[in-house]
C-alpha cells in the first residue's frame, strides 16, 4: 500500500468517536467500496449497500468496541463518519487488537492519528481487564506505521511471513500500547487510569501535594 507522502500543510481537524448506527451505511460505503482503501485491509471492496448493512447489523453493532471516526466535513456541519476504529478481542482477555480505516478524501490531515489517540485514551477505562492494545501493520504500509508511532505505540518487532492476506504472505510490524503508556498531547490521559472515584480523589490529592503552594503549607505546618 505505497501512497505518495502528502506535502500539503495540515489544518487541525476536530475528531470525535461514536458508536455506529444502521443509518451510517451510506457514509461507510465511501471507504468500504474504495479499492485503494480495501487494498490495505483483509476484506474486499463492497459493491452494494446490502452486504455492508448486514456487516453493520451482525458485526459492528454487537462488537465490544467499534466506533465511527467523525469530523465536520463543512463549516458548521454536524460531525459525520469518515472512518472506523475498532479494538477487538483476541485469545487473551488482557490483550485486544486495534484496527482502523479512513475514507481516502480525508487522508493526510492527522485524522487517523487523532482517532487512535482518542481510542487508547478511552478504551482502557471501558473494557474490563484490558492491559494491552496491539496493532499489526504490513511492512509496506508506512502511513499506518506512522499513525501508531505518533499515537505513542511502541514498535516491537517485525514478524516475518506472519499474515496471509488476499493470497499473499506478509511480513508484519507488531506495535503495542499498554495501560501505563502515556497518550501524546492528551490532557485527560492521566484520568483514563482512574477506574473509580476513590482513585480520582487520590490523584487529585497527589497533584495538590505536588503543587508548590500546598507543599509550602505542608513544610511550614509545624
Ligand atoms: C493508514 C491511514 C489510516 C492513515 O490515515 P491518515 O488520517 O491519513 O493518517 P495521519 O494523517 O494521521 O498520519 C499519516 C502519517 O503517515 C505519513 N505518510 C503518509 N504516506 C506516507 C508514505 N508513503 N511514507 C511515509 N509516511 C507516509 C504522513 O505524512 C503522516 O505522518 P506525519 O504527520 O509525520 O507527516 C489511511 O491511509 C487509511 O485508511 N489507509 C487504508 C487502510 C489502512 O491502511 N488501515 C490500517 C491497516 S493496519
Amino acid at each position: 500500500m505505497e501512497e505518495a507522502k502528502p506535502t500539503a500543510p495540515k489544518a487541525p481537524v476536530e475528531v470525535t468517536l461514536r458508536k455506529f448506527e444502521l443509518s451510517d451505511v451510506d457514509a461507510m460505503m465511501a471507504w468500504a467500496s474504495d479499492p485503494k482503501v480495501a487494498a490495505a485491509c483483509r476484506w474486499d471492496p463492497y459493491e452494494s449497500t446490502e452486504p455492508l448493512l448486514a456487516f453493520i447489523r451482525d458485526v459492528v453493532l454487537p462488537h465490544p468496541w467499534f466506533r465511527a471516526i467523525c469530523i465536520s466535513v463543512a463549516d458548521g456541519e454536524d460531525p459525520r463518519p469518515v472512518g472506523a476504529v475498532s479494538v477487538s478481542p483476541t485469545g487473551d482477555t488482557c490483550r485486544f487488537e486495534l484496527g482502523y480505516v479512513l475514507a481516502r478524501a480525508h487522508w493526510g490531515k492527522g485524522v487517523a492519528t487523532a482517532a487512535v489517540k482518542r481510542t487508547v485514551a478511552a478504551v482502557f477505562g471501558e473494557v474490563e481487564g484490558l492491559q494491552r492494545v496491539e496493532a499489526l501493520v504490513d511492512v509496506a504500509n508506512p502511513a499506518s506505521q506512522r499513525v501508531l508511532e505518533k499515537a505513542g505505540f511502541t514498535r516491537e518487532a517485525v514478524l516475518r511471513k506472519y499474515m496471509l492476506k488476499k493470497g499473499a504472505v506478509l511480513d508484519m510490524v507488531m506495535f503495542s500500547f499498554i495501560d501505563t503508556d502515556p497518550v501524546p498531547d492528551c490532557p485527560s490521559d492521566s484520568l483514563r487510569r482512574c477506574k473509580s472515584v476513590v482513585e480520582y480523589i487520590y490523584l487529585y490529592i497527589g497533584v495538590c501535594i505536588k503543587s508548590p503552594v500546598i507543599s509550602e503549607l505542608y513544610l511550614n505546618s509545624d
